[in-house]
């Protein structure tokens, strides 16, 4: 069957076969003619990094933008965020678009016009600070989809929200900050979100190309703290205490069984370790306590809750065993981004429209961490690798590293699949 055929099957029984993914040609067009200035926008936020939650000056570029573009703005949502409201020409649903703002505390090696020199003090100690993770590009790309649907909002059937989301590396410590507190504060509310969409560059995913999956596409990321509960004897005479040593070594076995006896592997992969045990002073004294630190990675929402479910049962139960008390303390860094299977499904014709089926390939997922994953908590959601390698480079340089390098080229892709994700999702409503 052709695709006219198609269509006109598609007009008869009242569904229109192509409507998703053919790209809208003015909208296409439009994307092109500012490719050049968004580049332009990404190489002046380069040059000009800022770390989680000091983000002030990229926020007041993002706003003075959005202003310009006669789009309502809101400006320090979670600090330094900036959220932008742009009413469509008709009613509908509300789709919110993503994309985080800041650097990372990384020294730039690279040999660039635009190179950042600018130096920070993180933590106490000077260092460099650069976009190691090209969340430069993911702004300027979403300035430039802010200007596209502006200009184009007479297609847009509701209302896109553009969340432009400070602290996705975490806030530094004793503070709140990134999607956590945008959610807080109440991001995903007045107008109510529906469905939120977010990329990533990725600098070994080809140039004009695109990387998905449904389900658990990054890992959730856990810290554990586990206080381990003894009681102090000498060395020579262990039946006068409780030894804690002893007993986180029988914690640390209960957990790896946990990985190897309840967690339904065939789900996905999943990971417990222990980084780090802290006790004792010398060698002929049981100690009163021990402290284990480490981290669980998951790729499903349920895995995840089961393994903490059974740490905390395991550390609990072993410590009661052999006499001593244990407890655990959870930091929670990120959750599985987790990609709606319905939603995934709606929007992939959207994207092999644009970029062609042959460029938009299934992942694996990965072991990293989003924080994009709070939002897909509260609404369904949809997340994304983009292609920003240049095609045939052999050995890119990983995402956090001094030598981090992104092929611009690949951010026309972004622009247009992202503005287009938002037409096509709010008009199929
Ligand atoms: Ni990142």
């Amino acid at each position: 069957m052709n695709k006219t055929t198609l269509v006109a099957l598609g007009a008869l029984l009242g569904f229109s076969a192509f409507a998703q993914n053919s790209p809208d040609a003015g909208l296409m067009a439009d994307a092109e003619a500012i490719e050049s200035k968004v580049i332009e926008w990404r190489r002046d936020i380069h040059e000009h990094p800022e770390l989680s939650n000091r983000e002030f000056e990229t926020a007041k570029k993002i706003a003075a933008h959005l202003k310009s573009l006669g789009i309502e703005v809101q400006t320090g949502v979670a600090h330094t965020g900036v959220v932008g409201i742009l009413k469509g020409d008709n009613p509908g649903k509300v789709v919110a678009l993503r994309a985080d703002i800041d650097a990372l505390p990384v020294t730039e090696r690279n040999d660039l016009p635009f190179k950042s020199e600018v130096k920070e003090q993180f933590l106490g100690q000077e260092t460099g600070v650069m976009h190691a993770c090209g969340h430069d590009t993911h702004t300027a790309i979403m300035m430039g989809v802010a200007e596209l649907l502006a200009k184009h909002k007479d297609k847009i059937h509701g209302t896109v929200k553009f969340v432009f989301q400070p602290a996705e590396e975490g806030p530094p410590p004793g503070e709140e900050g990134g999607a956590k507190l945008m959610i807080k504060e109440g991001v995903l509310k007045k107008p109510d979100v529906d469905a939120i969409f977010g990329l990533h560059i990725n600098s070994g995913t080809p140039v004009n190309t695109i990387r998905y999956k449904a389900g658990g596409i990054m890992a959730s990321v856990e810290r554990f703290v586990v206080n381990v509960e003894g009681k102090q004897t000498h060395g020579s005479q262990p039946w006068g205490g409780i030894d804690p040593i002893l007993i986180s070594a029988k914690i640390i076995d209960g957990f790896q069984t946990i990985i190897s006896r309840n967690a339904p592997l065939t789900e996905g992969a999943a990971v417990i370790t222990v980084g780090k045990i802290t006790s004792g002073v010398r060698f002929n004294i049981i100690p009163e306590s021990a402290e284990m630190i480490g981290t669980v990675r998951t790729l499903d929402p349920q895995m995840r809750d089961l393994i903490i479910k059974r740490m905390n049962e395991v550390a609990e139960k072993v410590a009661d065993a052999y006499g001593g008390r244990a407890s655990i303390e959870w930091q929670n860094n990120t959750v599985v981004t987790f990609n709606d299977e319905e939603l995934t499904a709606q929007m992939l014709p959207t994207l092999q429209g644009i970029a062609g089926e042959e460029n938009v390939n299934l992942t694996k997922p990965t072991t990293g961490g989003e924080d994009f994953s709070y939002f897909q908590e509260e609404v369904p959601g949809f997340f994304y690798f983009l292609g920003g390698m240049t095609p045939g480079n052999k050995e890119p340089f990983p995402h956090h590293t001094p030598d981090f390098m992104i092929d611009e080229d690949g951010m026309l892709l972004g622009i247009k699949t992202m503005s287009q994700l938002a037409v096509d999702y709010l008009n199929a409503q």
